[in-house]
């Protein structure tokens, strides 16, 4: 465990513009000295890869994708294919976003096949699960994020497990200025690695990020967490001064 490098990864969600990715993305290579010793990375929207890719080649950030297909080249009409990422540097890709979940109807079972995809490409997917407040009043959390990294194991193999990365995202907790605590967090967390150990002994590398809400001003103390490896961050990755300083954080 100790041994788990950091990850700080931003999610552009669907912003973005070609002159301000430009100044974001000159900003984040510049001030690339914050990430000395963590992996870092943007997964941004589909259309800016080639720009990025210019902009962040031989700096530390890596960068990729929001989504991904499930399904290889083909009549697809609308999606992307992992291979297509790769042709522009892409190696992360997020799959089972929470706002695709709710808004586009991605179950996890269709959200495991994405991420087996992704591996067999030879993207790193980042793999979203995370409750409704609803659900955590309830007292539904295990179960709800149970069930989905449940469905993830069903799917890949140890050896695929091992690649990928977790991020645990309370969806009360995105976009709100709402934070879990860092014992809300740590206590989901700790569930999730327990059930990927319950799997097999080498799942205990899994990166686990958190994410929502994730801020210069609360990042080190959710990462101090025995069990939150880094953080999947949203709009904090679009201010290049907030971003660096939770990548200092890390
Ligand atoms: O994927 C990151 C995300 O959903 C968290 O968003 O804006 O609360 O950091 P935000």
């Amino acid at each position: 465990p100790g041994q788990r490098k950091k990850w700080v990864v931003g999610n552009w969600k669907m912003h973005g513009r070609l002159a301000d990715n430009e100044a974001l993305l000159r900003a984040l290579a510049s001030g690339a000295g914050a990430c000395s010793g963590i992996r870092v990375g943007v997964c941004v929207p589909t259309p800016y890869l080639a720009q990025v890719e210019a902009a962040l080649s031989g700096t530390p950030f890596a960068w990729g994708v929001q989504d991904v297909s499930a399904y290889t080249h083909g009549a697809y009409t609308g999606e992307v294919a992992a291979e297509m990422t790769l042709e522009f540097g892409a190696t992360l890709a997020i799959v089972g976003h929470s706002e695709r979940r709710a808004y586009h109807g991605e179950h996890s079972e269709l959200v495991a096949a994405k991420a087996q995809r992704a591996l067999q490409a030879g993207l790193t997917p980042i793999v979203c699960v995370g409750e409704t407040l609803e659900e955590r009043e309830s007292g539904a959390t295990q179960a709800v994020v149970g069930a989905q990294i449940d469905a993830l194991l069903a799917k890949l193999s140890v050896d695929e497990t091992a690649r990928v990365v977790i991020a645990y995202e309370p969806v009360w907790a995105i976009g709100t200025g709402r934070t879990a605590t860092t014992d809300q967090a740590q206590e989901v967390h700790a569930f999730l690695r327990a059930r990927l150990l319950g799997k097999h002994a080498v799942l205990a590398s899994v990166p686990l990020l958190y994410g929502g809400s994730v801020k210069p001003e609360n990042a080190a103390a959710l990462f101090s967490q025995a069990d939150i490896d880094g953080g999947l961050i949203g709009g904090a990755s679009l201010k290049s001064q907030d971003f660096l300083a939770i990548c200092a954080a890390a």
